[in-house]
């Protein structure tokens, strides 16, 4: 009988592509996946410490499993990612059940912690360094998880995340990422071609590069010559098969002219930059430590959008920092209503301990404030969403098509259903439409749009991409349960 394997996922776009890469190698050696907890032998969480409330989802999942633990000691939990670099000492004591901690850089050693723990009974720890180390030895302790992939286990076959860099050197005195996924590093150029190559074989038509802050991207070839992310594009856009190429996230002070003329230039590489400003005054830039001034930021912005024609910007933010006064909110909100950004992901400011703002600021903003001013500001952003959507009526976008819509999910007639994709400038486009168009690329024109989704018809006969998957993604899907923040 073979081995059962359950993996629950909090987290970035970072977390889900390695739980795909985790259960990928997991598969090879002859685990099968379940949905179900209490089924399986091998119980995996993929934690994220961006936030108290990601910590707190895993510590209350982990909580569950005691009872479970005691009735069959033989099965395997573990804890893999950003917690488990970060706190193992409360790890052991809050989940002492717990068989596996792993942090992000030492994924590769996942299948042997699993032999290990079962053979000895022991907790099993592997975890990278921590940056007061030397730099050197640091980022050799992280190393970059990027095993083969395995088609079945994307949650659809056409699109596929590649990693480009790991870890963050930017310090924002708010966030965790630089102590719990280590140094930047970026990945070499041949390496990340040779898999995009690999998944455009697979039939995978889309790919989304990733990296913390992807824009930074550099490699040093060693002959003098450095590769920028606009180099990368470059290298990998005839990729025969290859439709479309998307990056995230970006830092705004990296978005330079090379890199905005390669999206510009080259057709495959779509219109759309997440850049995040986390906040419209300078004050709380300064004490966050972006790097950048408003006045920076919207150059940056009005410069992207005089290289790239029609480009679509989104962004992130945090309200209620230390000392984000109501003058301070208000400059956010102004930001964000002079911006035109296609979407804004909002969070209130959640402390971390051990990072500057957590060690050296007060979270000074009740959380009564933090939540109104969450508020106010989607409220500005879902009416500047709304204008940037209702633009596109009476146009035609071209949309890859990804599964039914949550309505088309629950209707089970055959002939058309409705159905979901994606714009080239990352627009949700609903339509109806035959199953069999999953995982193709057509013509839509848009009738009506709401602040998230624009609404409309398949141009009959005038399919973008003329691939055929043979299968529908129906019969592969795979569903990891996933938690975005
Ligand atoms: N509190 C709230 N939001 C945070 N983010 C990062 N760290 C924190 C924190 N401590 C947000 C930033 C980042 C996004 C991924 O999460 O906006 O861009
Ligand atoms: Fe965190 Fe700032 Fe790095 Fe983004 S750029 S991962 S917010 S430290």
């Amino acid at each position: 009988m073979p081995q059962k394997l359950y993996i629950e996922t909090v987290g970035c776009q970072m977390n889900v592509l390695d739980s795909e890469l985790v259960v990928g190698s997991l598969r090879r050696q002859g685990f099968e996946l379940t949905h179900e907890a209490e089924a399986a032998d091998v119980i995996l969480f993929n934690t994220c410490s961006v936030r108290q409330h990601a910590e707190d989802k895993i510590y209350s999942s982990l909580g569950r499993l005691r009872g479970h633990k005691k009735r069959h000691p033989d099965k395997i939990i573990g804890v893999l990612g950003c917690m488990a670099q970060k706190d193992q000492e409360l790890i052991r004591r809050r989940a002492p059940h717990v068989d596996i901690i792993c942090g992000t850089g030492q994924l590769a050693r996942l299948p042997q912690l699993i032999d290990d723990a079962k053979a000895t009974g022991k907790l099993q720890l592997a975890l990278s360094l921590d940056r007061t180390e030397s730099r050197h030895d640091v980022e050799r302790s992280f190393e970059s998880y990027d095993p083969m992939r395995d088609p079945s286990m994307r949650p659809t076959p056409f699109q596929a995340f590649v990693r480009v860099m790991i870890g963050c050197d930017k310090f924002c005195t708010y966030c965790i990422v630089p102590s719990v996924r280590g140094p930047e590093q970026s990945r070499h150029p041949e390496h990340i071609a040779r898999e995009v190559a690999q998944l455009a074989g697979e039939g995978c038509k889309e790919i989304t590069l990733l990296g913390q802050t992807v824009n930074s991207y550099k490699y040093d070839l060693g002959d003098g010559r450095r590769f920028r992310l606009s180099d990368l594009l470059t290298r990998i856009h005839d990729t025969s098969g290859i439709e479309r190429i998307k990056f995230i996230t970006n830092f705004p002070k990296d978005m330079t002219d090379d890199l905005l003329e390669a999206v510009r230039d080259l057709p495959k590489v779509c219109p759309y930059l997440h850049v995040p400003a986390q906040s419209g005054c300078n004050d709380v830039l300064r004490s966050m430590k972006r790097l950048y001034t408003v006045e920076f930021y919207k150059d940056m912005l009005a410069r992207s959008r005089e290289i790239v024609p029609d480009v679509a910007i989104s962004s992130d933010f945090i309200v209620g920092f230390s000392g984000e006064t109501e003058e301070s909110f208000e400059k956010t909100c102004d930001l964000v209503r002079e911006s035109a950004f296609k979407n804004s992901f909002i969070f209130k400011y959640s402390p971390r301990p051990g990072t500057k703002g957590h060690d050296l600021f007060a979270d000074d903003v009740p959380e009564e404030t933090k939540k109104r001013r969450n508020n106010d500001l989607l409220a500005i952003q879902t009416a500047v969403s709304l204008q940037d959507h209702l633009r596109f009526i009476g146009r035609r976008v071209e949309v890859l098509v990804e599964g039914l819509s949550k309505f088309g999910e629950r209707t089970s007639h055959s002939g058309p259903r409705q159905l979901t994709g994606r714009t080239r400038t990352d627009h949700i486009a609903v339509f109806d439409g035959n199953p069999r168009l999953i995982g193709q690329t057509f013509e839509v024109e848009v009738t009506e749009a709401s602040p998230f989704t624009l609404f409309g018809t398949v141009v009959s006969g005038e399919q973008v991409g003329l691939d055929n998957l043979g299968e529908t993604w129906d019969k592969q899907r795979i569903a990891l349960p996933l938690l975005a923040h």
